[in-house]
């Protein structure tokens, strides 16, 4: 059986194809699928954002195989667990939700290393390439704790 993952951001080019590599790269691949995407659209078929890539390149992951794309009610169904970067992707998504039965899915990613805190993982978008760095270290954080649950 295959465990599918989502991570949710904006714009599905600055956090999430962070967060969707450093899950991917701690997981073996033949029993996990690892994907992203953003409530909105504006961005769709785009690479990552340049800071994002060079980010992960850094730490020796590749995320230039992704392109943008939005968020869309079947993901409910396919993906078993769906993480969202901020609270207004987790509202965003809950409110496209077919039914009550999938809310229980989708968590606030740094839940995972604070619980019930619901700290956000900051919109890098606008500033430099140090906000992306603070951003892949708290992913790197949290995945490595999903990673655990999720294996063990
Ligand atoms: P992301 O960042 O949600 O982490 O991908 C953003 C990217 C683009 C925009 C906002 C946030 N934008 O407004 O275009």
């Amino acid at each position: 059986m295959t465990t599918k993952i989502l991570m949710i951001c904006l714009g599905n080019i600055c956090r999430s194809p962070l967060a969707e590599g450093i899950l991917q790269s701690k997981l073996p691949k033949d029993k996990y699928i690892v994907d992203s995407a953003g409530t909105g659209g504006w961005h769709a078929g785009e690479l990552p954002d340049k800071r994002s890539i060079s980010t992960a390149k850094k730490h020796n992951i590749d995320i230039t195989n992704q392109r943008a794309r939005q968020f869309k009610p079947s993901d409910f169904e396919k993906f078993d667990h769906i993480y969202a970067m901020d609270m207004s992707n987790y509202k965003n998504i809950l409110n496209l939700a077919p039914n009550e039965s999938v809310k229980s899915k989708v968590k606030i990613i740094l839940n995972e290393l604070f619980p019930d805190e619901n700290v956000e993982v900051p919109d890098p978008y606008y500033g430099g390439q140090d906000g992306f760095e603070n951003v892949y270290d708290m992913l790197n954080k949290a995945c490595d704790v999903i990673a655990n649950k999720l294996t063990n």
